[in-house]
């Protein structure tokens, strides 16, 4: 469906949980997070049904996000319901790789086409540092397993931390000559107030150019991503200058948290409710959401925070 401004919304981005197995410093707080009652969010039938609202209005792209999607239990049955349903043609799940080991396998038999996996350092302590209870290894492990279990155009996201991993920007690009991946920088979006990933950690996408001279520009973007490569790559570097230069002109997207919210833009705190809402009022909810996205968001930097009005982990990035 084309919105006000004449974009064509074609992709959902679909949080399944606000739960995580990690707890990465620049996306949730220490103890996790306070758990909404089951109550409150989402059954795996009011998911399917929101998505054949989406479809219905020409959502094609579906996205399953988190917190971590693959902490959910039913989470192959929502895989392989969604990749069913008529219009959607690619469905992609976005997880911090540690349980692809156990399902990146049954994820591919479910129907999930693509997978983006999240690594922000190759040092052992840092991971731990930064997702607060991870293992490196684990990470690893999952990227090994999703390319085994044959998903191709993979794609490993770091966001850009500045004391933390700039020192590391040529290692994680390294990745892409390891493996057959893209490997994508992303701008630190301020999503929360959190002291310690204030303005001092923002890096801007072009320190990821300065870094590695050998970078040439390709042809192609992807979607959000400047893409550049390697000599004797197997994979892109993307650039997500998320920060520095925002994409609302090209937004495709609308976004659905795990309680039920249809939110039309990701900085912005507007929300639409569709708990408990049938397949005609969950269309029509759509709609408006469409019609309610604006054509720009307030401008981000490392001193004006986002919006949202939720951490990361609630609203799947
Ligand atoms: N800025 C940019 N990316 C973020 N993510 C989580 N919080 C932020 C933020 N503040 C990323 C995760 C993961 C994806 C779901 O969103 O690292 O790659
Ligand atoms: Fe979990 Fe991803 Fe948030 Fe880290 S960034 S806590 S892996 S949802």
């Amino acid at each position: 469906m084309v919105d006000r401004y004449g974009r064509d919304i074609y992709y959902l981005r679909l949080s399944v949980t606000d739960r995580c197995n990690l707890r990465c410093r620049y996306c949730m707080p220490a103890d996790g997070i306070c758990k909404k009652s089951h109550l409150e969010m989402l059954t795996e039938d009011e998911m399917i049904t929101a998505v054949q609202a989406a479809a219905s209005l020409g959502i094609r792209k579906l996205r399953l996000t988190g917190g971590e999607p693959l902490v959910k239990k039913n989470i192959l049955s929502i895989c392989e319901r969604s990749a069913a349903i008529e219009g959607i043609n690619e469905v992609c799940v976005t997880t911090n790789g540690t349980l692809l080991p156990q399902l990146a396998k049954d994820l591919r038999a479910a129907g999930v086409d693509r997978l983006n996996i999240s690594l922000d350092t190759l040092n052992p302590d840092k991971y731990a540092y930064i997702t607060r209870i991870g293992t490196l290894d684990q990470a690893i492990r999952g990227i090994e397993s999703a390319l085994e279990a044959g998903f191709d155009r993979l794609k490993i996201n770091a966001v850009l931390i500045g004391g933390f991993n700039d020192d590391e920007i040529a290692a994680l690009a390294e990745l892409s000559r390891r493996y057959p991946a893209d490997v994508r920088f992303i701008e630190l979006m301020p999503m929360t107030e959190n002291e310690e990933f204030g303005q001092q950690a923002y890096v801007p996408g072009s320190a990821v150019l300065a870094a590695l001279p050998e970078l040439t520009q390709t042809e192609q973007n992807d979607g959000v991503a400047k893409l550049y490569r390697l000599p004797d790559a197997l994979g892109n570097i993307g650039l997500i200058s998320a920060v520095s230069s925002h994409f609302c002109a090209a937004c495709n997207r609308i976004r659905l948290t795990a309680d039920g919210k249809l939110k039309p833009c990701l900085h912005s705190a507007q929300e639409y409710s569709i708990k408990g809402l049938d397949y005609a009022g969950m269309c029509k909810a759509m709609e408006r959401v469409i019609q309610a996205k604006p054509a720009c968001h307030a401008p981000l930097s490392a001193a004006e925070r986002s919006n949202a009005g939720r951490n990361m982990n609630q609203i799947g990035g």
